[in-house]
């Protein structure tokens, strides 16, 4: 009895220890998607967990949505899919291309509340958004 609930600690101990690299790699701090396979562009600026801070949005939804019959679903999110999942390269028709999905959802905002970049040079800066250049 004993071995067993010592097991199952060391079972839960790796599980917690496992997660903890998956969350470091939730840092991100710059957008170059990976579908794009010929980027014409450099990265773009991006700090996630900074960037929600700082514009005050509390509902990981804003970005991460849930769409059903040409609406966005309450109380659902999906972050734990990539924009890419549901947005191609090559918009299907009636649907939102991958490209027009980034530029929409990150300037229209900016737009709208007259705050952060609406620039090409201003998202996507000359030699890339990478980290080292803070
Ligand atoms: C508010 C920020 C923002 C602005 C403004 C913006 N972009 Fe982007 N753009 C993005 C993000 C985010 C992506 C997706 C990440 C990536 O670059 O792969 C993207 C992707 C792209 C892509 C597809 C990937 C590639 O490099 O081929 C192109 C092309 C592009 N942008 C060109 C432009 C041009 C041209 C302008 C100005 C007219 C512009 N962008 C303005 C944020 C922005
Ligand atoms: C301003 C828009 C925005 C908001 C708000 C936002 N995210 Fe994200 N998040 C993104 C973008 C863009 C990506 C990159 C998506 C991709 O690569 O397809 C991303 C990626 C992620 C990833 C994947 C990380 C990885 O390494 O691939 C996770 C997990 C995530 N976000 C969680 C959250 C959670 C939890 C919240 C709410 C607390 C949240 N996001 C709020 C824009 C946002
Ligand atoms: C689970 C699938 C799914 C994921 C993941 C997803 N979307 Fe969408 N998104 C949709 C659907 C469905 C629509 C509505 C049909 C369309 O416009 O393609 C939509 C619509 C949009 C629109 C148009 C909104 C409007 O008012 O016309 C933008 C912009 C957008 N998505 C950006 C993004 C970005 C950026 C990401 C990643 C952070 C993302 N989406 C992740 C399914 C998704
Ligand atoms: C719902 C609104 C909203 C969305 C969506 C949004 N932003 Fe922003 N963004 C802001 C606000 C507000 C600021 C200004 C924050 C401040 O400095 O007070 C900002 C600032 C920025 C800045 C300036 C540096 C910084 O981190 O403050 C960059 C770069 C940026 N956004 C990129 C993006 C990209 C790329 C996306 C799409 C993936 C995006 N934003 C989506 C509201 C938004």
């Amino acid at each position: 009895m004993l071995k067993r609930v010592f097991s199952i600690a060391v079972i839960a101990a790796c599980v917690f220890l496992y997660m903890i690299p998956a969350f470091c790699q939730e840092d991100i701090t710059f957008l170059l998607d990976p579908a794009f396979e010929h980027p014409e562009r450099p990265a773009a600026m991006f700090e996630h967990d900074a960037h929600n801070e700082k514009a005050g949005i509390d509902d990981c939804a804003s970005c991460h949505h849930v769409w059903e019959d040409g609406k966005i679903v309450e109380d659902e999110s999906s972050e734990d899919q990539k924009c890419s999942d549901c947005h191609t390269v090559k918009p299907e028709s009636g649907k939102t291309g991958l490209r027009n999905a980034y530029h929409k959802l990150c300037s229209d905002c900016h737009i709208q509340k007259d705050l952060g970049p609406v620039t090409c040079a201003g998202c996507h800066p000359k030699g890339g958004a990478a980290p080292s250049a803070h």
